[in-house]
């Protein structure tokens, strides 16, 4: 969890909204995101859910565009990799990449201006010089 959010919290792309738009407190943060992932990984019961709810409000404050989430999820599987390898870690990244996905998605019926859907982990390009822009 530090490693993720050491990362996190100072990434360009997505720190401004933990530090900025949600103003995180990271040692009250913490124990909810450990909760939430011994209870999907370790067998543990300690989460109640209710994931979706806090990244509601945030999203009412700062869009929370699928860009956001790709790049979540790119420093969230290095956090993993970087310390550990298996089956659990395999099940760490797989179920971040349908929570993402399914939050996402939730998301886009709670706003009036619907984006493109998350691409899964594809990275998106720009249009080639002189392709029109697409
Ligand atoms: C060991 C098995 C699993 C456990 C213990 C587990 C546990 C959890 C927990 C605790 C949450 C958060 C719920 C909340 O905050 O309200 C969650 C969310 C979710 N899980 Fe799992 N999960 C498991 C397997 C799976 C599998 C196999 C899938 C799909 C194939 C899956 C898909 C999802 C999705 C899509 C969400 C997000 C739902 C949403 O809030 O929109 N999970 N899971
Ligand atoms: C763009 C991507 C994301 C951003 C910017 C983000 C940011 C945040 C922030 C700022 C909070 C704290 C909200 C508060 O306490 O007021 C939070 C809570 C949380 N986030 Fe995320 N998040 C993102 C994606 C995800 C994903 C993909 C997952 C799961 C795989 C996740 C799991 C959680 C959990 C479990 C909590 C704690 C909820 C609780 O207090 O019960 N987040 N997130």
């Amino acid at each position: 969890m530090r490693a993720f959010y050491g990362r996190a919290l100072t990434d360009p792309v997505i720190g401004f909204l933990f530090t900025d738009v949600a103003h995180l407190d990271l040692e009250a943060h913490v124990p909810a995101v450990t909760s939430f992932w011994e209870t999907i990984l370790l067998g543990a019961r300690s989460y109640t859910g209710g994931a979706f709810h806090p990244h509601a409000g945030l999203h009412a404050k700062a869009p929370l565009r699928a860009g956001h989430f790709q790049r979540w999820l790119l420093l969230w599987h290095a956090s993993v990799d970087e310390l550990f390898a298996g089956p659990r870690a395999e099940q760490a990244k797989a179920h971040a990449d349908r929570v993402a996905f399914a939050f996402h998605g939730r998301l886009q019926t709670t706003t009036s201006a619907p984006e493109a859907p998350l691409p899964g982990l594809v990275v998106s390009r720009h249009g080639r010089p002189g392709g029109g822009g697409g």
